[in-house]
């Protein structure tokens, strides 16, 4: 990208993204950052979804195309979730010794999913990512998007349960 480009701005206030830009960022947004900038939404959302791609292809200057192409050949990239409620579980470090094997294994009990997978009804899939950036509210869960802090499983699987 040359200087004469603007970049667009972050999708949101939601911090993972300034994660996502950091990675960019640091390879200059150059277009070779591709895969890595992915794995960094990855990593931040559990998925990625076409905000995050028109969002890194409009920092790359990348086209959206390509942008899609590489996130869908590579099968290490998990695209939106088909249920209609995403739960991603932070199964980072903070989270992880906090008990977030506790929350995915309460939820594998309850709705007999593993992250990566989707009840059969079409109502929920799991995820995990690997750092949500709230590692002070560990274990760490967003819900639809919405970030849930210092959750324990009949939390959990109360928030879970009052969902459509
Ligand atoms: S490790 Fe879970 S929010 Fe950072």
């Amino acid at each position: 990208m040359t200087l004469l480009q603007t970049r667009p701005p972050l999708p949101s206030d939601d911090r993972r993204w300034k994660l996502v830009n950091a990675t960019m960022r640091r390879n200059g947004y150059a277009g070779h950052a591709l895969i890595e900038t992915l794995h960094s939404v990855q990593d931040a959302f559990g998925f990625l979804d076409e905000t995050a791609m028109r969002f890194v292809a409009g920092s790359l200057d990348l086209s959206l195309s390509k942008v899609y192409g590489v996130a869908t050949f590579y099968h290490l990239f998990m695209l939106k979730p088909k249920g209609r409620h995403a739960c991603v579980v932070c199964t980072g470090t903070a989270c992880y010794i906090k008990g977030a094997g506790r929350l995915v294994a309460a939820m594998e009990e309850r709705f007999g999913i593993m992250p990566g997978e989707t009840t059969a009804d079409g109502r929920l899939s799991v995820l995990t990512a690997r750092c949500v950036g709230a590692c002070g509210l560990a274990p760490a869960v967003v819900l639809d998007g919405s970030l849930q802090g210092k959750l324990v499983p009949p939390d959990l699987m109360a928030k879970l349960e009052a969902l459509d």
